[in-house]
């Protein structure tokens, strides 16, 4: 078991603390640790959410092992032996990163987060709804909440430095990154999710929407980074009972947004940080979600995950 952990102090050079991850700068690589923050409507709250930083990095490292053959990836290793060895100082912090920590491949990230919808959920379904519309472009008319997608659509959105972040047409991603890898992202992007999607559904899980990032690697390709397919960056619905026309119970933060929503709703809280304290049975039923997706996803329990290296480089 993992200590709980809201932050890390690391003796390692921080480069940035995101919502979720701290970033420590090794060079030419970098040591990614997610903590047990937990986000929701972008703000972070103030309980952590035990074992949610294990979950994050290990199924990660579960996709980017099957994936690899479609995009190259950032993953060197999740092994503590490994990273141990490598980096001696943290040796003596282990309980502290072990096992929540990814040793990657820097890159240099592109300013775009590409989203990809096989259903109609979260701010697609609100855009479609009030314009017919997603990322700027026409859908067919008469979609329900949580429809089916086919095929699915891409769906850029600006990687907001504060704030939400916003849905762009193709062309304005065109213009940020120009033509070419602007098309090589959504084309990795699309044959990713299509590898999610298959793996999830012979599990009896739809992935609803799941957000990529990708880097550009010194020689100038492109690398899949960031987390992969995870509850944090991605919807997950059971296959079980998906009705569509309703919005769909997921494996995620719901009981979390679920009750974030009634305090809002009561004008308790406006959506803004910082954010409410949490009862201890949200905390509770959070962390049975986020350990729930790993099982369910991987068919392995996250004690007994291998810490196999699965595509180190
Ligand atoms: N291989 C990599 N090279 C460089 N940066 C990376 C790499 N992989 C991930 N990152 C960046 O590290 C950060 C991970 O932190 P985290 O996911 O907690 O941030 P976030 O809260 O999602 O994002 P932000 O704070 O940018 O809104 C992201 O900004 C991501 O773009
Ligand atoms: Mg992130």
């Amino acid at each position: 078991m993992t200590t709980l952990l809201t932050r890390t102090d690391l003796p390692l050079r921080l480069l940035r603390r995101g919502k979720v991850r701290d970033v420590y700068d090794l060079g030419d690589a970098l040591l990614m640790v997610a903590s047990d923050r937990v986000s929701a409507f972008d703000v972070v709250l103030p309980q952590p959410v035990p074992r949610k930083g294990e979950v994050l990095t290990l199924l990660s490292a579960w996709w980017f092992a099957r994936t690899r053959d479609i995009i190259p990836n950032h993953f060197i290793s999740v092994d503590p032996q490994r990273i141990a060895a490598q980096y001696p100082m943290l040796e003596q912090c282990r309980e502290y990163w072990a096992r929540r920590a990814m040793l990657v491949h820097r890159a240099e990230p592109y300013p775009v987060e590409c989203v990809v919808r096989g259903y109609l959920a979260g701010s697609a379904w609100s855009e479609y709804r009030q314009d017919g519309t997603l990322a700027g472009e026409r859908l067919p008319a008469g979609l329900v909440e949580a429809a089916r997608l086919d095929p699915p659509v891409f769906s850029p959105a600006t990687k907001a430095e504060e704030g939400h972040d916003e849905n762009i047409p193709r062309a304005r991603m065109c213009e940020i990154l120009g033509a070419e890898a602007a098309e090589r992202l959504r084309a990795a992007s699309v044959a990713l999710y299509a590898r999610g999607r298959e793996l999830c559904a012979a599990r009896g899980i739809l992935l609803a929407d799941t957000k990529f990032e990708f880097g550009r690697a010194p020689d100038g390709s492109a690398l899949l980074i960031d987390e992969a397919m995870t509850p944090d960056s991605s919807r997950f619905w059971p296959s079980d009972g998906y009705t569509p026309g309703i919005p769909q119970p997921s494996f995620d933060k719901q009981p979390l947004r679920d009750y974030l929503e009634g305090l809002a709703r009561a004008g308790a809280w406006n959506k803004q940080a910082p954010g409410p304290d949490l009862p201890a049975a949200v905390v509770e039923a959070t962390t049975v979600r986020y350990q729930d997706a790993f099982r369910r996803i991987t068919g392995a329990e996250l004690d007994q995950f291998p810490l196999e290296e699965p595509g180190g480089t």
